[in-house]
Order: structure tokens, then C-alpha cells, then sequence
């Protein structure tokens, strides 16, 4: 069986339709909401391009089947920046390929985005970090038990999009550090950590939550690794804020519906934070 990978030809056709959607609006960088921060998305000023693209419009796109994400591509300003932002996004968990779930990266990457800023709903691997409290990602472990770049090599963004991409600096040290003073300046202490990429959908048992531990991660999700990679291979800096909706320690017992609950606490946190700091990543960014 051969793996199927997005063409150009399909990266072009969507990028062209959400550009005739709007063709005055230009952003260097998006953000990406992920469980239950989509009402950050309802609150961004969506002036003076108010437009919002749902997923299942766009040519190529997928639909998200997941409960807390809506699923639509906003062309948004935050922070009086202009931003594309992912209300929603797609995971290995619903069926979707690697290949798949990360096709929007490459369309980004087309519009001329240069950074990301990724939002997550994340399990903590730390006894003593509370629920609610954010981190900013600072390294990943794809433990997905694939990779999206497997497959013939979309060569779309050269000289990133190599066939063997280097993965070192992939949450780019110069946007964390903005990131953290941004979130030090509104009196947000953010927590610092690496997170472990899951396939899910099940959570982890408690001797892979011991694996975890020992492998030096903080935080346990089930997205946002394969996106950064593609990314990566895109030429875009990546960032990633993490929220701790659960504790991921042996004997713990998450649902969805806490942690969208516990998410959904977080949004106007993690909004803020995104508000306070893009005027300043923009100035690195472009
Ligand atoms: N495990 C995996 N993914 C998650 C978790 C978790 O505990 N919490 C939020 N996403």
C-alpha cells in the first residue's frame, strides 16, 4: 500500500480559495485552538476582515468529528495583529491519516504564514503543577507511532523541505522567550515543559504514564507533534501552549468532559496571554 500525500496542486487550490475569500488579507502568523479554547476565537475582533471560513467549505479540508472544536478558519486580528486562526483542529485519533491532519499546515504555509502559535488541552505528568496552569512546550516526543512526512517528499518550501528536516529548535527558542515575558507582564506565571505525543484516543494506562514520567516529558497530548513536524518542514516557527487539564498520574481517571471543562476555564487566560504577546512575536516574525 502506498502512503497518500497531499499534491501542490491540492495545497494551491485551498490556498487560493480562502485567499479569493478575502484577497486584501495578509497574515504572517496563526494560531490554533485546540479542546476548548474555540470561544478564544469567538472574541478576537474580526475587523476590519471579518470572515470566517468554516472547515468544511475549504477545498481538501477535513471535518472535525471531535466535541470542542468547532472547526472553522477565522481571518482575525488579535492584539491589533492579523492573525489566521484555527478554531478547531484534526487528529490522528479520528481516522484521519498523518498526511491528512496536517494538510492545513501546508496551506498556512502557502498564505505566507511564518510562525504558529499552537494551542492544547494536555494531561501533566508533574505531581506538583495544577490543574489550569499553562506551559510553554519547549521540545516534543512523537510517540504517535508515525510521522506525516512518511511518504513521497513534498518538496513545497525549500530549503525546509528537505527529505530528512532537522527537528532541533522545533518550539523556537526566540518566540518562547517573548512568550514568557508577554505572559510575565500580565502577571501569568507560565510553566515550562516538554510534551510526549500520543496517538489516543484511549488515554494511557498507568505503567505508560510511568514510562512517561521516565522519559523527562511534563505533559501528555494527542496532537500538535505532527503539525509542528510538518511545520517545521513548512519553514514556520512553531510555539505551543499547553494547558494542564488533567493529572496524568497512575490511578488518575480523565474524561473529555473534564477537561474541556477545565479548558474552557482556561480560555481567557490563554487568550490573554496570545493578545498581550503577538505584537511582539510579529516584530520577529516578518
Ligand atoms: N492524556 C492524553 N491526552 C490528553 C490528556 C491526557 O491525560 N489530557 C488532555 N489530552
Amino acid at each position: 500500500m502506498s502512503i497518500q500525500v497531499p499534491t501542490e496542486a491540492q495545497v494551491i487550490e485551498a490556498a487560493g480559495f480562502i485567499k479569493s475569500k478575502n484577497p486584501d488579507f495578509k497574515a504572517s502568523i496563526a494560531v490554533v485552538l485546540g479542546s476548548g479554547f474555540g470561544e478564544i476565537g469567538d472574541h478576537m475582533d474580526v475587523s476590519p476582515s471579518p470572515m470566517i471560513i468554516p472547515f468544511t467549505t475549504i477545498p481538501n479540508f477535513l471535518k472535525c468529528t471531535v466535541e470542542g472544536h468547532l472547526g472553522n478558519l477565522i481571518l482575525a486580528s488579535l492584539g491589533g495583529v492579523p492573525i489566521f486562526c484555527m478554531q478547531g483542529r484534526f487528529h490522528f485519533y479520528e481516522g484521519y491519516s498523518m498526511q491528512q491532519i496536517t494538510f492545513y499546515v501546508r496551506v498556512l504555509a502557502k498564505l505566507g504564514v511564518k510562525g504558529i502559535v499552537f494551542t492544547n488541552a494536555a494531561g501533566c505528568l508533574v505531581p506538583g503543577w495544577n490543574l489550569g496552569e499553562i506551559s510553554l512546550i519547549t521540545d516534543h516526543i512523537n510517540f504517535m507511532g508515525s510521522n506525516p512526512l512518511i511518504g513521497p517528499n513534498l518538496d513545497m518550501f525549500p530549503p525546509f523541505s528537505t527529505r530528512f528536516p532537522d527537528m532541533s529548535n522545533c518550539y523556537d527558542k526566540e518566540m518562547r522567550e517573548m512568550i514568557r515575558k508577554g505572559a510575565e507582564d500580565i502577571g501569568v506565571k507560565l510553566k515550562e515543559g516538554v510534551y510526549f505525543g500520543m496517538a489516543g484516543p484511549a488515554y494511557e494506562s498507568d505503567a505508560e504514564k510511568k514510562m512517561m514520567q521516565i522519559s523527562g516529558a511534563q505533559v501528555v497530548g494527542m496532537s500538535t507533534v505532527p503539525e509542528v513536524i510538518v511545520a517545521r518542514h513548512s519553514g514556520i516557527r512553531c510555539a505551543c501552549l499547553s494547558v494542564v487539564t488533567d493529572m496524568c498520574t497512575p490511578e488518575a481517571t480523565p474524561t473529555h468532559e473534564e477537561i474541556l471543562e477545565v479548558s474552557h476555564k482556561a480560555a481567557a487566560t490563554v487568550g490573554k496571554v496570545l493578545e498581550h504577546t503577538l505584537p511582539m512575536l510579529i516584530k520577529i516574525i516578518n
